[in-house]
């Protein structure tokens, strides 16, 4: 018996998502199409699991890095709750089969629909992050003749250098979260109203984040506010929501060391007697996915080399909208190598996976493989320039299925009325 393959890995035949052949997964679902690993997802969630051992937690899967139904559902049977940020993603996780007290719901623009929404199914925690937001929950929750349940989101003014500014969320000044200075401010408020259960206090650092240090100093940040808001009142508070943020590999970057975070996390909150709450996206999904895309032409412009691909920036934003570096790989056997850009058919400049890159030396018809496409790329495609969006693939072991089917023509217009 063979080792289990888990993720994407190369034998003699070329490049195999756990045990099956990417290029049969393409020639028989087309391209551009995503593709991800079941078992490289499960085995993010045992390590991240592991790491953070006896302490009193829950990873709520944060469900804006890949929202696919099949994802949640995989997701869900390891044990995982949720992390949503809109009424959409509340649907999809009801869906999926969470229930009200596997979810909490973050967002810096909560509607009032929203809220309804989300106080009909009971939610765990709302992650409140302004004082005119907790106002307008109170008033939805006693229209609705409940209470809602709530965590501040503090902005914890933590600077992180993450890869690109777009990343970082915990600076001060920042749309995110309530001013540290006003956090005490907020939590008398909360406390007096009576539609209102403060229950916690939650951050979010930023994403990309390899480190340690800006969780520890976050946290510590709102284990002092928690004294001051528990000595103030006669409360307790239960949840620590400590947001989400592990840096996985591109390959250009640090990864977070997922072993040392934890027991750095046990260390600090080990013993503060709350329940710890955190809400990783990428880190469990990031590396378990592909999008795999046919080159369809090559041609020499201006002393450069151009790879055209079938993919574009509206299957995979990242690159153009950050900046991100993503590996790329022959899906087939290619020995030798070329310095070329990597770019989509789409009428923008800005349409490219790699800017003068070394790749591999492909020509019309071969396969390429997008690495770390999982968190943040099929969520971000769009139907820029009329494409239909690509289809997404969940390998387990040594089958597959397909999880979403590829939009047609009609999807596109779908929504539209007055046309023909
Ligand atoms: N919790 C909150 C409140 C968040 O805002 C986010 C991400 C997460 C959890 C999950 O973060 P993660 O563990 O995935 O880093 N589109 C960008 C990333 C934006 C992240 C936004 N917030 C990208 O492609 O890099």
């Amino acid at each position: 018996m063979t080792a289990q393959r888990i993720g994407f890995n190369r034998t003699r035949e070329g490049l195999l998502c756990d045990a099956v052949p990417v290029e049969r997964i393409a020639k028989e679902c087309g391209t551009p199409v995503y593709i991800y690993s079941a078992s490289a997802i499960r085995d993010q969630y045992a390590r991240l699991e592991e790491a953070l051992g006896k302490l009193n937690h829950r990873l709520h899967y944060s469900v804006k890095a890949n929202s696919n139904l099949a994802i949640l559902k995989l997701l869900k049977e390891l044990g995982a709750g949720v992390d949503i940020v809109s009424g959409g993603e509340l649907y999809r996780a009801l869906l999926a089969g969470f229930k009200g007290s596997d979810i909490v719901f973050s967002g810096v623009g909560k509607t009032e629909r929203e809220m309804e929404e989300a106080l009909r199914a009971d939610v765990l925690l709302f992650n409140v992050e302004s004082d005119q937001e907790l106002q307008v929950l109170a008033e939805v929750a006693q229209r609705m003749n409940t209470r809602a349940r709530v965590a501040l989101r503090v902005n914890p003014e933590v600077m992180v250098d993450t890869p690109h500014p777009y990343t970082r969320t915990g600076g001060k000044g920042m749309k995110f979260g309530i001013a540290f200075d006003e956090a005490l401010i907020v939590a008398a408020a909360a406390l007096n109203l009576s539609s209102i259960e403060l229950v916690g206090l939650d951050m979010h650092v930023g994403s990309q984040i390899s480190q340690l240090a800006p969780y520890e100093a976050g946290l510590n940040r709102l284990l002092h506010l928690r004294t001051e808001i528990e000595r103030s009142a006669n409360v307790k508070l239960e949840y620590l929501d400590m947001g989400g943020g592990l840096a996985v590999s591109y390959e250009s970057n640090d990864a977070m060391d997922v072993e040392a975070f934890g027991k750095g996390i046990n260390t600090l909150l080990g013993d503060i007697g709350m329940r710890v709450l955190l809400e990783p996206g990428r880190f469990l999904v990031g590396n378990a996915g592909a999008l795999v895309t046919r080159v369809l032409y090559r041609k020499r412009s201006g002393g450069k080399n151009f790879i055209i691909t079938d993919a574009g920036m509206n299957d995979l934003l990242r690159p153009s909208h950050y900046n991100a570096y993503h590996r790329i790989e022959a899906v087939g056997q290619i020995g030798v190598g070329t310095i070329a850009d990597v770019v989509g058919p789409v009428c923008e400049s800005g349409d490219f996976f790699a800017i003068d890159r070394q790749v591999d030396d492909v020509v019309r018809g071969d396969l390429i493989a997008v690495h770390s496409a999982g968190a943040y790329g099929f969520v971000m495609a769009s139907n820029y320039n009329s494409r239909p969006r690509p289809s997404e693939v969940l390998v387990d072991g040594s089958s597959y299925t397909v999880v979403t089917r590829r939009e047609t023509y009609e999807d596109l217009v779908r929504a539209e009325q007055g046309g023909g």
